[in-house]
Order: C-alpha cells, then structure tokens, then sequence
C-alpha cells in the first residue's frame, strides 16, 4: 500500500481541520443570533450540526489511516490518551486532547434533552478551546506540509474566519439573550 495511508491521513487531516473551523464559526454566528431569509436560526442549525457529524467521519479515517499505517507506530490508546505517544508526544497529545473534547461536545449534544441546558452548554463552550488545540496540532505536527504556502493560507483565513466570529459574538446583544440566561440559571 506504500505511503497512500499516510498520505490520506494528512489529507484528511487538513480537511477535518477546515471542517472543524465551519462548524465552530457556525456555532458562532448561531449562537450570535445571525439571521436572513436566507439563513433562518433552524437552518443554521441543521447545518451546524451536520458539518459537525461530517468533522467527525473525517476525523475517524483521519485517525484510523494513521494508526493502520505501521510507519509511525501509534496506538489506539494515543487517539484518547494525551501525551503517552512514542510519536511526537505533544503534538500527537494535542491532537488527543481535541478528539476528547470533540466527542464530549457532540456526544452532549445529542443528549442534550436528558442532561439539561447548563451542562451542555458549560461542556459546549470548551469548543472555543477544542479548536486552537485541534489547529496547533495539525500545524506542529504536519511539519514540512505547514511550511507549504497553500497550507498556511489555509491555516490563517481558518484563524481570521474563528476571529471575525467571535468577535462579532462577543460584541453582539440579542433581544432573547437574557431570557436564555434566566434559563439557564434556573
Ligand atoms: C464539532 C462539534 C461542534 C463544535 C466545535 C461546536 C461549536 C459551537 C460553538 C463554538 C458554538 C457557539 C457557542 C457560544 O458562543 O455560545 C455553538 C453553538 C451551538 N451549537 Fe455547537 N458545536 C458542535 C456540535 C454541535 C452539535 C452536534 C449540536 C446539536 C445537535 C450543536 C448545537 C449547537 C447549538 C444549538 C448552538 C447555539 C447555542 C445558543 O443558542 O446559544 N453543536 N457550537
Ligand atoms: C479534531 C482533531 C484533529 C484535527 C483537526 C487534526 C488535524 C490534523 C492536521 C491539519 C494535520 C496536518 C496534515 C498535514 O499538514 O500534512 C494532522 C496530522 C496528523 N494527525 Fe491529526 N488531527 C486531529 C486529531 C488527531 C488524532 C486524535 C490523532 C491520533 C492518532 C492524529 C494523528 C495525526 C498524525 C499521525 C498526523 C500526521 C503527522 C505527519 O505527517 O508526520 N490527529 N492532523
């Protein structure tokens, strides 16, 4: 199979990566109350969480191409484990550390009825930290491949995109948003 797998690792590594980036600017601009004709909240919605499930399958061959692939020696526990890796410990740990958090987000998230609004939401805002963690393992790890000119515009319109969004989420005062705190509270 020569280096195909390793190959498709990478490749699926950058797309998870761009998928991973939509879906937290998404959540973003959900979250801000951004909405058109064209955009209502429900669409946003189904779209935020479908690219999500998406980030996900990417993610999996992502991980299950790198690990079949004998070259670098890593084991399944290195996927949920930080940092315990023979294979670039810290950035490999990185990327550990975002596929617990990126399970622990969607897996609330389906489950949201029965845990409860607070909860979820505490667990769903570590996205904001889920995603630099995801993006710095992909840029330290990916070595030579981030020092290509077309990954690292890649890269930086990710961060500008993540940027814009939150900023316009910080700054943003919705009408409902403090009924929604009230609920949460209670
Ligand atoms: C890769 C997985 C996911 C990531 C990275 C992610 C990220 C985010 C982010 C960053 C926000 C904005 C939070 C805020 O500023 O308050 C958000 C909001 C939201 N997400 Fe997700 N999300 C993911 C999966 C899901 C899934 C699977 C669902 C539902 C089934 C979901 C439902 C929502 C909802 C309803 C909001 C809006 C919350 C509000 O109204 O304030 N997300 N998401
Ligand atoms: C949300 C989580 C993750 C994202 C967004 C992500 C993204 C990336 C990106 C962008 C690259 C660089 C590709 C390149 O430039 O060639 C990469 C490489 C890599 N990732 Fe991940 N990754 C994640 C989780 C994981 C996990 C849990 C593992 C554990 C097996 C892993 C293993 C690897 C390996 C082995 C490489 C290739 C290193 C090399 O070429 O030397 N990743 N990843």
């Amino acid at each position: 199979m020569g280096q195909s797998l390793w190959f498709a690792s990478r490749g699926t590594g950058l797309v998870t990566a761009l998928l991973l980036t939509a879906t937290t600017v998404l959540g973003a601009i959900h979250a801000g109350r951004v909405t058109s004709a064209r955009w209502p909240r429900f669409t946003l919605h189904a779209v935020h969480r479908n690219l999500s499930l998406l980030t996900l399958v990417f993610l999996a061959v992502h991980v299950a191409s790198a690990i079949i692939d004998p070259y670098a020696g890593i084991a399944w526990l290195d996927v949920v484990v930080p940092f315990v890796s023979t294979y670039h410990p810290f950035w490999l740990g990185m990327g550990a550390v975002a596929f617990d958090l990126i399970l622990a987000v969607v897996v609330t998230s389906l489950l949201r009825r029965r845990i409860g609004l607070w909860w979820w939401r505490a667990v769903h805002l570590s996205a904001y930290a889920l995603w630099p963690v995801a993006m710095l393992h992909g840029v330290g790890i990916g070595g030579a491949d981030t020092r290509l000119g077309w990954v690292l515009a890649l890269y930086l319109a990710c961060a500008a995109a993540v940027l814009v969004a939150v900023v316009r989420r910080l700054l943003v005062r919705d009408p409902d948003r403090d009924a929604r705190r009230r609920a949460w509270t209670s």
